[in-house]
């Protein structure tokens, strides 16, 4: 049986294993190193869900690279998107003539990664390329393209291995969903 933990009375259930998670990073990781021989390129990630698998990625990446940051925020402390990206910090890198890959935690709706694209591409990047962990297949916007995918999942809340949970529960090693609760019985049934 998946492990289950408990968080304010919520219960979630793992929904990808550390074990799981380690070899998609390395797959991930030996495609980018295929793809960007020879190039350097700059690895922008997008605060803060997407800190720890940045952080695991660019570790097995073998080409030499830079890393930079963006803070979005589209969801606050709620369980859905708000539909409303903000951004909270710009990038600190020169953009122009530059090999960019953002690096997600996951894609939900597609609007963080469109709201991206709208930033970087008026400033002429060479290639523009996006990895995600996590793409929710069912809740993302058509047309929304993502060019390297770990784990495709349905529209579940999850949380851990950065993605929070009202800001706590980032550092969960696992991947876990939020346990869709059964419907209440009906009295006397
Ligand atoms: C999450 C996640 C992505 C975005 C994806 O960020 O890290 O950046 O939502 O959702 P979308 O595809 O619907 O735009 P969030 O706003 O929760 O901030 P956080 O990274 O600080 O948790």
């Amino acid at each position: 049986m998946a492990a289950q933990i408990t968080v304010n009375g919520d219960r979630f259930v793992e929904m990808i294993s550390e074990r799981r998670i380690k070899t998609a990073v390395k797959r991930l990781a030996k495609e980018i190193d295929r793809n960007y021989r020879g190039r350097i390129p700059v690895f922008i990630g997008i605060l803060n869900g997407s800190f720890i698998f940045l952080a695991d990625l660019v570790r097995e990446v073998k080409v030499d690279c830079e890393i930079d940051f963006l803070k979005l925020s589209s969801y606050g402390d709620a369980k859905i998107s708000s539909g409303n990206v903000r951004l909270l910090k710009d990038l600190n890198c020169q953009v122009e003539g530059r090999d960019i890959i953002i690096v997600e935690d996951i894609v939900d709706t597609g609007l963080s990664i469109e709201y991206i694209r709208h930033l970087i591409e008026p400033q002429n990047p060479r290639s523009l390329k996006v990895v995600t962990l996590l793409f929710k297949t069912d809740s993302v916007k058509p047309g929304t393209q993502v060019d390297y995918i770990g784990f495709r999942i349905p529209s579940d809340f999850v949380i851990g291995y950065g993605l929070d949970n009202a800001q706590r529960e980032r550092n969960l090693k696992a991947i876990y969903r939020l346990h869709a609760k059964p419907p209440r019985e009906k009295a006397g049934a």
